[in-house]
């Protein structure tokens, strides 16, 4: 079995999951990383033994012989990075949101398309064993016809120093800074959005509103980021199916550190996922006697998750396209647009593509 010589752009927090994880992977081999800031791209090179660093992203496309790479920079920076890396016939893992426009997405989606290497994006909570058997539950038939489906992420690193002070860190800062193309919408709202689609379906109309709360800081600015980015949005759609839906997000939420959680109501039952019971744990409510009686079971998931990384490098190896890919990636940034629209003008936004 050949090597795979590895790549990560972006050597923040991020990005050292990613290292990790590509370093167990069998004969994987990290060559080169990169940072705009030097001092970042020399520790994580030492950190995590990789020969090379760089701080021009294509100095190190020109100059390494590489198959694969993951893209962990700051958002706006996953477009270019990408389109620079399919250009050299690299597979690409890229972090979540896939960009920061869907017309941008577009354009990666082509690129990937268009290299006919593996492209896909980190929506890491796809992985969620009780997802996929909760998709399986719903193929079958097990709750009937979807009719309303609830779902959330909740943080609150806003609200207490859970996750270490805000002002402290630049991986908070740029997440409430519009001009890093931060807010709760595209940081968490893309991972929820992935969570009920899967198993919803596809969203036809929407409704968004977001808020951006006072932080208590001078001018809203702090350490030159204007903190001018949503902490929280609350959303409705409509599916494919006509099932009705509530979505919504916060990084005001105390009492939850990183909580997802979605629920489904059918016609003959109803499933709940919550990632704060077990990512591998399902309930479900369904037959006669269970929904009179409100009665739930709690279904233990045995199929172990296999993390996108690993799906990532077996894709490669296989030369079979593994979901979340850039088309998935796009379909999420095209709800993220129609939610920021119908933020903006008030009004329900029909989703065309
Ligand atoms: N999948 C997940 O669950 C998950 C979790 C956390 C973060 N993320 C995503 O990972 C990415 C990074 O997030 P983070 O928390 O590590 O942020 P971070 O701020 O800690 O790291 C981002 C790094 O990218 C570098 N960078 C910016 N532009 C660059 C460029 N053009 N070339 C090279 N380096 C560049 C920055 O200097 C910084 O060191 C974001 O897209 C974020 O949404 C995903």
């Amino acid at each position: 079995m050949d090597p795979i010589r590895y790549a990560v752009f972006g050597c923040g927090g991020m990005a050292n999951g990613h290292a990790s994880r590509m370093k167990s992977e069998e004969n994987v081999r990290l060559a080169a990383c990169c940072d705009i800031l030097p001092a970042a791209a020399r520790a994580f090179a030492e950190r995590h033994q990789i020969p090379a660093w760089y701080t021009d992203p294509q100095e190190l496309l020109d100059k390494e012989s590489l198959d694969a790479c993951s893209i962990v920079t700051s958002d706006a920076a996953h477009a270019p990075i990408s389109l620079a890396a399919f250009k050299k016939g690299l597979h690409v893992l890229c972090e979540k949101p896939l960009g920061v426009s869907s017309a941008e997405t577009k354009t990666m989606l082509k690129a990937a398309r268009a290299s006919g290497r593996m492209h896909m994006v980190n929506f890491s909570y796809r992985s969620y064993p009780a997802l996929e058997r909760g998709r399986e539950l719903i193929r079958d038939g097990v709750i009937g016809r979807i009719m309303h489906v609830e779902a959330s992420y909740l943080q609150s690193w806003l609200a207490t120093d859970h996750w270490g002070d805000w002002r402290e860190k630049p991986a908070f800062l740029w997440r409430m800074s519009r001009k890093h193309r931060g807010g709760t919408l595209v940081d968490i709202g893309c991972h929820i959005l992935v969570f009920t689609t899967l198993l919803a379906g596809n969203v036809r109309t929407l409704t968004a509103q977001t808020r951006s709360f006072d932080k208590g800081v001078p001018r809203n600015t702090w350490k030159g980021y204007k903190l001018d980015a949503d902490d929280s949005f609350a959303m409705t759609a409509q599916f494919d199916t006509g099932a009705l839906g509530v979505i919504h997000a916060s990084r005001w939420a105390s009492g939850h550190s990183n909580a997802l959680r979605l629920r489904v109501f059918g016609d003959k039952g109803a499933l709940v996922i919550d990632s704060e019971g077990g990512k591998d744990k399902l309930q479900v409510c369904t037959g006669d006697f269970q929904r009179r009686h409100l009665l739930w079971n709690t279904l233990h998931v045995t199929t172990p998750e296999v993390p996108i990384y690993s799906r990532f490098i077996r894709s490669i190896r296989s030369g079979k396209a593994e979901s979340p890919t850039f088309e998935d990636g796009h379909r999420i940034q095209v709800y993220l647009d129609a939610c920021k629209e119908s933020s903006e003008s008030g009004r329900i936004v029909s989703i065309k593509e």
